[in-house]
């Protein structure tokens, strides 16, 4: 029997593209690992009505850990539109199966690594050395959302709250209501998960991502949480900033920063901005942790116009590849793995069509897994 039982769920679009690069890569590493297909996505909305099958549920509580790649998401009307014949009609509401599953299993840390590699042509400046820790199961995420809005909700609202008054007198479908909820408990630990890899890595500060001074209630708490948690690190240093001055000050003045931690729509945010200063989305990887299972992901979804032509770049998923060898306490194979992507970088003889190269995706998989 293998060592590891993986999940390997490529997903739709580029998903499935880059899932087969980081099995090359994987297999050259020698991981005794056994990897059980699982099914998620688009397909499985359309053919069965749900793109989380309940077989993936099942296949991710008996494993070490997940390997998936992208999935489409859409509109909840335009994803009924293309359900299939038989289940039009049925009442079904697409969920972004991502979102179900980072809920589902609790996987509260989504931690997203942002570092330019050297002679990465892409990188917007050489040294940028970035992690984002993104809140995963709350927020404008929660899924609490009304449109058109019951006039239950609407009599509460006006009843509740005076700000609610220009809003009050709309017909039910002239707008909409999704709900930011943030917990103290969900707040203080992605804080402290935070705070913990700066001391675990011996890296120097925390940034605390928010909007605290327009959306007070739940950002309030956030950062209320997250400086009592900072009390506890009295090591490390911590700050924060505004969303928008963040995105300004992260262009201007990355240096400045270290590892950032924020509620999960500013980290969606972030991780973007993050991943485009260090080559793109190419090159942004991530894994979301809970206490039981930890899924890896590239930070990309699933680039549908790119779909199936093994052009899009690999580096991405072959680096969330060397996150979960790293979590899987295959420390040796991760650090291996990392400077074979660092020396192909390097090199700059093979590149993918956003590195300015004509390479495929598994022809780059094969470079990075020639150097191991
Ligand atoms: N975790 C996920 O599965 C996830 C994340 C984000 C978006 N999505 C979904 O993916 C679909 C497409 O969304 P989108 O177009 O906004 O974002 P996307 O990340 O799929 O792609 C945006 C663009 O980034 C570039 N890109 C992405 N990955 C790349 C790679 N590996 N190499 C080179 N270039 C790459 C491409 O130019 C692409 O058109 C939507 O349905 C969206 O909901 C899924």
């Amino acid at each position: 029997m293998a060592k590891y039982k993986i999940a390997w769920l490529p997903g739709d679009g580029i998903g499935k593209d880059v899932l087969e690069a980081a099995r090359i890569v994987l297999n050259k590493t020698q991981l005794d690992a056994e990897y059980i297909p699982g099914d998620i996505g688009w397909d499985c909305w359309r053919n069965e009505g749900d793109a989380l099958p309940a077989r993936t549920l099942e296949l991710l509580k008996n494993v070490d850990a997940a390997m998936f790649g992208a999935i489409t998401s859409k509109p909840v009307k335009a994803a009924a539109a293309e359900l299939a014949p038989p289940l039009q009609n049925q009442g079904l509401t697409y969920r972004s199966p991502i979102v179900r599953m980072r809920q589902l299993f609790d996987l509260y840390v989504c931690l997203r690594p942002c570092k330019a590699y050297p002679g990465n042509p892409l990188n917007f400046k050489e040294g940028i050395d970035l992690v984002v820790f993104r809140e995963n199961t709350e927020d404008l995420y929660a899924g609490v959302e009304f449109g058109p809005v019951p006039q239950e909700l609407a009599d509460t609202l006006s009843k509740l709250a005076k700000s609610f008054a220009p809003f009050a007198a709309l017909p039910a479908a002239e707008y909409a209501v999704s709900c930011k909820i943030n917990t103290r408990a969900g707040s203080e630990r992605i804080a402290r998960a935070a705070f913990e890899f700066v001391r675990k890595h011996h890296r120097k500060k925390v940034t605390v991502v928010h909007k605290a001074n327009v959306v007070r209630a739940t950002d309030g708490l956030f950062l209320e949480t997250a400086k009592a948690v900072a009390k506890e690190f009295p090591d490390i240093q911590t700050d924060d900033a505004n969303i928008d001055a963040m995105t300004m000050w992260l262009l201007k003045n990355p240096f400045n920063y270290d590892v950032l931690v924020a509620p999960n729509l500013y980290g969606d945010i972030i991780s973007d901005l993050c991943a485009q200063m260090v080559g793109g989305l190419g090159f942004g990887c991530s894994v979301n942790i809970g206490s039981k299972l930890a899924v890896f992901e590239p930070t990309h979804g699933s680039a549908p116009k790119y779909a199936g032509q093994y052009k899009v770049n690999p580096i991405a998923t072959v680096l969330a590849a060397k996150m979960m060898l790293d979590w899987l306490g295959e420390t040796a194979k991760g650090q291996a793995l990392e400077r074979a992507v660092a020396e192909v970088i390097k090199e700059g003889k093979v590149g993918t069509y956003d590195m300015g190269g004509s390479n495929t995706t598994l022809e780059m998989a094969e470079a990075i897994a020639a150097k191991l």
